[in-house]
């Protein structure tokens, strides 16, 4: 087993109706606040009334409003539009000069994984006197960061848990997570009942981004038992309840279980003790999701069955036994062999029956650019020290397989 220094100082707020707890949070944070988020989602998003502490009842009935409701008193400037993907210009840029020009205290971001990514860009951004590229791009490290408050309305990424935020620019095809441990959310709150609007798409990402998260820390050289038995048992959670999920997207209970594993995929929490295993998959589709801004998860989806058969080998054999028998309840009687190529068509199968086109062709990815993205994703993303190596040709390999 390996050292590990660990600590996540985040405090998760969980379940139906608890923004009524925003005020109160919010005090210790100062009175002027960032709210960020993306497209609209929030304005259409549904509430219902709450009952607060004095009595009275909020009138607001969707997101938005509701958290502007909630904050009467603090004064907040807007930072709208993050878009998916959230580029670095111009939402990071102009976070950061909102934030400087008004001296904000605290950033409220209230969307999916996009929104916190960014805020979390804008809140180190915001205590550094330069570009804020230099710190995205490691060549300063932050010293402090805003405080980060969000409210999460998409189960997918584990930013809520966690001290990365993805960014991307344009102009240079580049797609890079920020990790700090000044970006960890001081609060963020989770209630499933917001992710009840997540569409059918987006909902298929979020399993898919999640199942790879834990894949990315299950396909390791040392592992202990406990480390697995948590990974195989979020698998199987994500795959019961993401069915569950797309199948009745109000089903309080499969989206509350849903989103908890989600916020357990990238907080580190799976591998503590484990060997590295480089998150080659997460490395790949990130270039995807820089040439050709596709949305995260598909692109994990239809990487990682390819990738799972390029590094099938004597070495990684008995990993893939393991994961086909205790997640997918393949026959441990089978030569070995046969059961780890059926796991990983079972991993194909899930994500197709999921509504995810399973092939990059589909996405708008053609051969052209696949050795430009792969140099790219070889130079930068440090692949040759995964669990299982992987050279620019090996990489070209895995995306080919994937058109
Ligand atoms: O633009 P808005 O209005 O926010 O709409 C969003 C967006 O169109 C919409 N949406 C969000 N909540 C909704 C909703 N629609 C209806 N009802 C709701 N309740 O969904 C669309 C996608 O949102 P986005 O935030 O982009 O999705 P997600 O949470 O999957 O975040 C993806 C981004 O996170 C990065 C990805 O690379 C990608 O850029 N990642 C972040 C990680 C992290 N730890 O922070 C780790 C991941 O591996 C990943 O790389
Ligand atoms: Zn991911």
């Amino acid at each position: 087993m390996q050292n590990f220094d660990y600590q996540t100082p985040t405090r998760l707020i969980f379940g139906k109706g608890v923004i009524a707890k925003l005020p109160g949070v919010m005090t210790q944070f100062g009175k002027k606040i960032l709210l960020a988020y993306g497209s609209g989602s929030i304005k259409k998003l549904k509430v219902e009334s709450l009952k607060l502490k004095d009595g009275s009842s909020t009138k607001a009935t969707n997101l938005y409003d509701l958290t502007k409701e909630l904050l009467k008193g603090y004064e907040i400037i807007e930072l709208p539009d993050i878009q998916p993907n959230p580029k670095y210009d111009p939402s990071v840029l102009d976070g950061v000069r909102l934030c400087k020009e008004h001296k904000i205290d605290v950033i409220l971001a209230v969307g999916g994984g996009s929104v916190l990514n960014c805020s979390k860009a804008i809140a180190a951004g915001a205590c550094y006197d330069g570009d804020p590229w230099d710190l995205i791009s490691y060549k300063v490290k932050a010293k402090a960061a805003l405080p980060i408050v969000d409210i999460i309305t998409l189960a997918a990424t584990g930013s809520e848990y966690d001290s990365g935020g993805v960014i991307s620019r344009t102009e240079t095809n580049d797609k890079i997570g920020y990790i700090d441990r000044h970006l960890y959310p001081a609060v963020s709150f989770l209630d499933p009942t917001y992710t009840f609007t997540v569409n059918k798409k987006q909902t298929a990402a979020g399993i898919a981004d999640a199942m790879n998260h834990v894949m990315e820390q299950y396909f390791v050289e040392d592992a202990t038992l406990l480390n697995d038995g948590f990974c195989e048992s979020m698998f199987r959670s994500l795959m019961v309840n993401g069915r569950k999920c797309l199948e009745n997207p109000e089903d309080y209970t499969a989206r509350a279980e849903m989103m908890l594993a989600c916020t357990y995929g990238c907080n580190g929490i799976l591998a503590l003790g484990n060997s590295q295993s480089g998150w080659p998959c997460h490395g790949i589709e990130h270039a995807l999701s820089a040439y050709y801004d596709i949305t995260h998860g598909w692109g994990l989806a239809i990487i990682t069955p390819r990738w799972m058969k390029h590094i099938l080998n004597e070495r990684t054999l008995p990993r893939f036994v393991k994961y086909g028998i205790n997640v997918f309840n393949i026959d441990k009687n089978l030569d070995k062999w046969e059961i780890a190529n059926k796991a990983i068509d079972e991993t194909y199968k899930f994500f197709e029956s999921i509504g995810i086109p399973m092939h990059l062709r589909d996405l708008g990815i053609d051969e052209s650019r696949v050795d430009e993205m792969s140099h790219h994703i070889a130079v930068n993303e440090g692949l040759d020290q995964a669990y299982a190596p992987l050279t620019e040709k090996d990489i070209a390999e895995i995306i080919t397989a994937s058109l």
